[in-house]
């Protein structure tokens, strides 16, 4: 009787089962949007620019440019980057030539808020996660890369993926943003090459496996995170 009760509180407590349910989650292949996992309403609320500026707009943070093998890195204050270069991508303007502000996060400046996040409750065994905390605005995005697995989430906005298996290397410009690649390239992409696509919102998370070919666009001024495993 007292075993069976055990195995039952197993079954239904979700923290002890974080290995198991993991190994379930990276047998997947292919990348999963995973809806209602978390709730970060507290986490949120210290995401609106108000609250961001009067925590952090004196900090400075580093930017990179919007290309696929980012060179360069620019440190600012925060509250001159968001009030200065977070608007609509420039169409004009190259991916290397438009700044970014997604990771390279400083988190001891920034802990208080991070401790607030909610990561997704899946980790590989043996490996860390790291963030990627970032804001940009509608337009921008990084054109096609691919790294190690991991976990996506749009706090703020609305975030559409554009991604391909490792063994389909897609046709782009490095320097080029993902706005001129959708224009341009997308439209006399065959329907055979086309990329796997979907639209992430605030309460959905995307996984990524690794070493997938995964272009961005932001819909909307957006506040996103990544936790890479590694
Ligand atoms: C993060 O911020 C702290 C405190 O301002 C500073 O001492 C440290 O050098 C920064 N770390 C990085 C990696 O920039
Ligand atoms: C991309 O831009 C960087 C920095 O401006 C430059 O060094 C590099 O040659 C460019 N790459 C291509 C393929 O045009």
């Amino acid at each position: 009787m007292e075993r069976l009760l055990l195995l039952v509180l197993l079954v239904c407590a979700p923290r002890p089962l974080c290995p198991a349910r993991a190994g379930g989650w990276f047998a997947f292949s292919r990348p999963v949007v995973i809806r209602g996992l978390t709730d970060n309403a507290a986490f949120r609320a210290l995401c609106t620019r108000d609250r961001l500026l009067a925590a952090f707009g004196q900090r400075r943070v580093r930017l990179s440019t919007a290309n696929t093998y980012s060179y360069r890195k620019v440190d600012m204050p925060f509250q001159e980057y968001v009030e200065h270069l977070l608007e609509p991508q420039d169409l004009d303007l190259l991916g290397s030539d438009t700044l970014y502000f997604f990771g390279d996060n400083n988190f001891t400046e920034w802990g208080s808020l991070f401790q607030k996040y909610v990561p997704p409750p899946f980790r590989l065994p043996g490996t860390t996660s790291a963030y990627s905390f970032g804001i940009a605005g509608s337009g921008s995005g990084v054109p096609f890369h691919w790294h190690g697995p991991g976990f996506s989430e749009v706090i703020f906005g609305r975030k559409r993926w554009f991604l391909y298996p490792p063994e389909h290397t897609p046709e782009f410009h490095p320097n080029r943003t993902t706005l001129s690649w959708l224009l341009d390239t997308y439209p006399r992409l065959p329907p055979e090459a086309r990329p796997l696509e979907c639209t992430i919102r605030p309460g959905e998370v995307l996984y990524f496996p690794a070493r997938w070919w995964h272009a961005t666009l932001n819909l909307d001024t957006s506040v996103f995170i990544s936790t890479f495993l590694g």
